[in-house]
């Protein structure tokens, strides 16, 4: 049997990918493992929105190919933003990677290649194996992929194998019931991919390419499949999830939102990642309609407070619209919980832009904020016309003056979950021994309990709060669909 190992940088959308992919690897008979050592198959699902975390992944993919020297019938392959991008580059600089794929590609031609490549594998293994002989196909003749499509047996094309699934084309195969024991059933469905906003600092519209939303009915069927295969969460992911249209009826997500909501069974639907361009009364309307199916948590970025920063990044937004649409959602949703993106160091960005967004971090008291110093990124507006002006120095004291405050605001905000009740949904254990579970606004919460709480709603009651946790003692486990859902 083949193993294989994913190891996923980066967004929602590069987890709901190597879910879908590795879902597709077990439905042809790989087993998923947990470590790299134990793997014959490694694929890397890369993100390319800031250099750090490409630095870190060209350390990574080294230590891989080192590891491969020893376990010479190995396949590396590398997916997802990075490789849309660089492709020629790792070619270049790692003879031993066997496939780069990128994210703007057809996944299911990539899932005809994995099927032939698994076949190949199998034998090279055994032969392996049996002699210590490897067989080596002519040099990096697997790198291409749609050649080794196209010249496979019918039974590997993309459209044979989609066969009577027929949902969901370009995208890999959705996560179903084969989740890991011990872990949190859940689903993440691509309903959108790509991006036509153009920030002037990201790479995402280079990496990902156009926006193309799927067929709403699709999506529909494919969230009633999962929930009745046990998904208890459902999360639907796009770059840029609320500018979502059906390509067959023009309706928009909010409807998507709506039809999602009005399934039958116990889940829960998360929605990652929206634009505030795109965020409607109406869609705040349907959340504040469906309070036991999705749950009050908005991840609603903010990128920087002041305005004349916010047109140099092209947001399409002032602070004050911002505001207003913050309004919106807590008159609907009092303690909803609310996350924000925040890039600090932007070119130009005075000492007087950065008060703004420190600013809008105490007036908006975010729940938590994730934060980061800019990075210039090929392609982008930002790289190709504005000079990265702010030292290294200023954008890292900027950044942990911003982090600073957020850990106090956070920590009180926090401290209002004490003493609730809530009801939870149980993710896994940790090593320490504590359960992790979640609120309806997504707040970490740790328990003690069996193991059977695991991938199950329960009551719990909060007694204390620090500012990234809460911990909870169980009010009452197995909750039947009819039990109400606690305030937020
Ligand atoms: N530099 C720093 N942060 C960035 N992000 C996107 N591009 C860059 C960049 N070039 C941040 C934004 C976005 C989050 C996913 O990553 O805040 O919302
Ligand atoms: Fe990047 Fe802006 Fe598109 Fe988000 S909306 S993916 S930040 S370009």
């Amino acid at each position: 049997m083949i193993n294989f190992f994913f190891k996923t940088y980066g967004c929602q959308a590069n987890v709901a990918d190597s879910e879908g992919l590795a879902s597709f690897l077990k439905s042809i008979g790989c087993n998923d493992v947990t470590s790299e050592e134990e793997a014959d198959v490694v694929i890397v699902n890369t993100c390319a929105v800031r250099e750090k975390a490409e630095q870190k992944l060209y350390t990574y993919l080294g230590r891989l190919c080192i590891m491969k020297k020893s376990k010479q019938f190995m396949k590396i392959g590398v997916i997802g933003c990075v490789a849309s991008y660089k492709r020629d580059e790792i070619y270049k600089r790692f003879d031993l990677i066997n496939f780069v794929y990128g994210a703007k590609e057809d996944y299911k031609v990539l899932e005809s290649y994995l099927a032939d490549l698994i076949v190949k594998l199998e034998t090279t293994k055994q032969v392996f194996d049996d002699s210590g002989v490897v067989i080596e196909p002519a040099k990096n003749q697997d790198r291409d992929i749609k050649k080794v499509v196209q010249q496979g047996p019918s039974l590997l094309k993309p459209s044979r194998m989609m066969g009577s699934m027929g949902i969901f084309k370009r995208q890999a195969t959705s996560k179903s019931i084969t989740t890991r024991s011990k872990e949190l059933n859940r689903s993440f469905i691509n309903i959108m991919t790509g991006c036509n906003k153009f920030c002037a600092y990201c790479i995402v519209p280079f990496t990902r390419g156009r926006e193309v939303s799927y067929p709403m009915q699709e999506i529909i069927d494919r969230v009633a499949h999962d929930v009745a295969n046990g998904s208890k969460e459902v999360t639907l992911i796009g770059q840029n999830v609320n500018s979502y249209k059906d390509p067959e009826t023009g309706f928009m997500f909010s409807e998507l939102l709506r039809r999602v909501a009005a399934l039958e069974g116990k889940f829960w639907v998360r929605w990652v990642s929206p634009h505030p361009q795109d965020m409607t009364v109406e869609l705040f309307d349907v959340i504040a309609q469906y309070p036991d199916r999705i749950p009050p948590y908005v991840h609603f970025p903010l990128q920087a407070g002041s305005n004349a920063v916010l047109e140099l990044m092209k947001r399409n937004y002032t602070i004050e619209q911002f505001k207003e649409q913050i309004g919106w959602l807590r008159t609907r949703m009092p303690d909803a919980v609310i996350s924000t993106d925040i890039i600090v160091g932007f070119p130009g960005e005075t000492e007087e832009d950065f008060e703004q967004t420190m600013k809008a971090i105490e007036e908006i008291r975010f729940d938590w904020i994730y934060s980061f110093n800019y990075s210039p990124r090929k392609h982008t507006l930002a790289s190709r016309t504005m000079e990265d002006d702010i030292p290294q120095e200023v954008k890292s004291r900027r950044l942990d003056r911003l982090q600073s405050c957020q850990i106090e605001i956070g920590a009180e905000v926090y401290t209002k979950h004490v003493g609730r009740v809530y009801e939870v949904l149980v993710e896994k254990r940790f090593n320490d021994g504590k359960l992790l579970a979640r609120t309806p606004g997504n707040v970490r919460v740790l328990l003690e309990g069996p193991d059977s709480l695991i991938d199950s709603f329960v009551l719990v009651r909060i007694l204390a709060s620090s500012p990234v946790n809460l911990t909870a003692e169980l009010v009452q486990a197995e909750l039947t669909p009819e039990v109400p859902m606690a305030a937020v």
